[in-house]
């Protein structure tokens, strides 16, 4: 588990893509600058938070028809404060020897979910940042709890956006599920340009103040990130019409998600 003492310091004034999230989400795990952040992005987009529930609820959609699937374990890349409902919560709820390995760059995230992981010890967290897949793999938090030679969901749920072009978040993607042996599901969401240009530029411009800037994509971007993969039915579509169970979870389209087969 990630020794706390080794996390590096946090900026309370400098806004933050994770801690702007925990506060969409009625989390209480966020500064005054995040705070002040996530204001800015709700008076300049007011359906922002729905587009933040719809993205919550697919993930655990997602998680659900990855364990009706017979897969039990999970790599969470980006995985965010635990807020409402967590991966490991959804899966061990339904098979309680599932495994979750989390792994975030942000260490207020770090730190609640380790503190919340404490006597849970099939979950792990690891302090690591995504764009280095052989930091994640070689990590204990990862490398010990994860067994590679069987069936992994990889998830990527709203992470991409926070890797910029020039960090090729397709290769990245890529370079993960050349790890993961076949029958393994690569889960995956993104912010897109797609349905309204001019809202998403106004949020992007308030992410570009915070340490995470945003890079919404369009659908053909985000297809390309899946390539390769056997995407499960209903396809890349928006996270709202993906396998809806209810009408709770947030209705704003905002989001393409998809999961992807691993060959
Ligand atoms: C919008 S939140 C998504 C949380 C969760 N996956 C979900 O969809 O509910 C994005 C998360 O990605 C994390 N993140 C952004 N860039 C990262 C990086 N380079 N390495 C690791 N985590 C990163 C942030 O700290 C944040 O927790």
């Amino acid at each position: 588990m990630t020794d706390l003492s080794k996390l590096p310091a946090v900026d309370p004034e400098v806004p933050n893509a994770a801690r702007m999230y925990d506060y969409y989400l009625g989390g209480s795990h966020n500064f005054a600058a995040d705070r002040d952040a996530a204001e800015r992005v709700k008076a300049a987009v007011p359906y922002a938070v729905e587009i933040a529930r719809a993205n919550r609820f697919f993930l655990h959609r997602a998680v659900r028809f990855c364990l009706g699937e017979g897969i039990d374990q999970f790599l969470d890349l980006g995985s965010g404060i635990p807020t409402v409902g967590n991966v490991h919560e959804a899966a061990q709820a339904t098979n309680p020897a599932a495994r979750v390995a989390y792994v975030d760059n942000e260490p207020v995230t770090v730190a609640s979910a380790t503190a919340l992981l404490e006597d849970n010890p099939l979950a792990t967290v690891t302090m690591a940042d995504v764009r280095d897949p052989d930091a994640v793999f070689a990590a204990p938090g990862v490398k010990d709890l994860l067994d590679l030679t069987r069936p992994v969901a990889l998830l990527m749920v709203a992470v991409l956006p926070f890797v910029a072009d020039e960090d090729d978040p397709v290769g990245l993607a890529e370079r993960y599920r050349a790890r993961l042996g076949p029958g393994s599901l690569h889960v995956l969401s993104h912010g897109t340009t797609d349905h309204d240009p001019s809202d998403v530029r106004a949020m992007s411009d308030v992410y570009r103040t915070t340490a995470n800037p945003l890079t919404p994509r369009t659908r053909d971007q985000v297809a390309a990130m899946l390539r390769g993969t056997e995407l499960v039915e209903p396809g890349l579509v928006d996270a709202t019409e993906w396998r809806p169970e209810d009408t709770i979870g947030g209705q704003h389209r905002g989001m393409w998600a998809a999961v992807g087969r691993i060959r």
